[in-house]
């Protein structure tokens, strides 16, 4: 069964066909990255803008890629929530007119669930019931995968998601947007311990995560250098607020996994591109003989094949959207 997905979340444009949920066809993404990058972050009425100008030809190269027409397309499938509103609107939009005037069946999907089945396309053999951890700029949850559309939250942020948490210290750091690609990168050349940053609800019998207090320390510390007049040790900085920031993640997942007697493990998300959470994940699985699978890199961002994948098991659960369908800015993933 072939799928065409649209995914326009947040500030990228994707169209993918996918192959019964498992086999990419074809999938094209325009990042607008560079749009923003003048302003430090998403600005979403460029965001929305750029969507509507993106659209057209990238579905129709998607589809032209794949070899496919709409005859041999069996559903469509898109991203209705949670996101940037004016952003979602275009592609929900884009797919009801393309339903319409196809007569295909049209799927909404959650974003946060396509992120996780990302994990479908990169690994053949995993399968549900599996604890995710999900680390993207809006979100950081452990989220209990009982089936392909059944969820449970166990842990979520109380205030910054880690991605957006990387973004804002990367922003003072003066690294260009996203803050979290390149604070990854120059963290490799710096020393984790140079700086001691708080441990963030420790002693709370919590899976919750809270980045806002670290994010802070770190926003003093550099107040501190320029003050002072001091060149900032940016490397040793970064790498010492990613440690912190994985630190968290991995500890709260781990004893989520051991105290709920989960012994798969997956990740997903921008932030499981995070080169030190997957060595510190892989090499702690590794020792606790568990299974751990990880998006490749090309999926952790947003992207429409994840949707694709998503849209796949919601189909067979029967799930289809009317055309009264909108988007929705938030939605919790055991709610729709
Ligand atoms: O999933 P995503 O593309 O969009 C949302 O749904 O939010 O995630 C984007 C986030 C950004 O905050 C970006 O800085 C972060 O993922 N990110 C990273 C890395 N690559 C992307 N954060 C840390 N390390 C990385 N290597
Ligand atoms: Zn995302």
């Amino acid at each position: 069964m072939k799928i065409l997905a649209i995914e326009s979340s947040c500030d990228d444009t994707s169209a993918a066909v996918v192959e019964d949920g498992r086999k990419v066809i074809s999938c094209k993404v325009a990042s607008q990255i560079k749009d923003h990058q003048i302003y430090g972050g998403v600005v979403p009425e460029v965001a929305s803008r750029k969507h509507i100008e993106n659209i057209s030809p990238l579905v129709k190269k998607t589809i032209e890629e794949a070899n496919c027409s709409f005859k041999t397309i069996d559903a469509l499938a898109v991203t209705y929530a949670p996101g940037l509103v004016g952003s979602l609107l275009v592609g929900v939009n884009f797919a009801k007119g393309l339903a319409l005037g196809t007569g295909l069946p049209l799927v909404p999907v959650h974003h946060i669930k396509s992120h996780i089945a990302s994990l479908y396309l990169s690994n053949p053999d995993l399968k549900p019931p599996f604890l995710c951890l999900v680390v993207s700029g809006g979100h950081s949850n452990i989220i209990e995968v009982k089936d392909y559309t059944k969820f449970k939250i166990l842990g979520r942020t109380r205030d910054d998601a880690a991605g957006e948490a990387f973004d804002k210290v990367g922003r003072r750091l003066g690294l260009a947007y996203p803050g979290g690609v390149m604070l990854d990168k120059i963290s490799e050349n710096g020393n984790p311990d140079s700086f001691k940053l708080p441990v963030p609800l420790s002693g709370e019998d919590t899976y919750d995560f809270s980045f806002s207090g670290i994010k802070t320390a770190m926003i003093n510390i550099i107040n501190n250098y320029n003050q002072k007049n001091l060149e900032l040790p940016i490397n040793d900085l970064a790498a010492s607020f990613r440690k912190s920031v994985v630190d968290c993640l991995v500890s709260n997942f781990l004893r989520a996994a051991k105290e709920n007697g989960y012994r798969t493990l997956g990740i997903a998300g921008g932030v499981s591109a995070n080169s030190l959470l997957r060595r510190e994940l892989n090499e702690k699985c590794r020792s606790l003989h568990y299974n751990f699978y990880e998006p490749k890199l090309n999926f952790c961002g947003d992207n429409a094949a994840m949707v694709g994948s998503q849209a796949y098991y919601e189909f067979l659960s029967g799930k289809r959207a009317s055309m009264n369908l909108n988007a929705r800015a938030a939605m919790p993933i055991d709610g729709d």
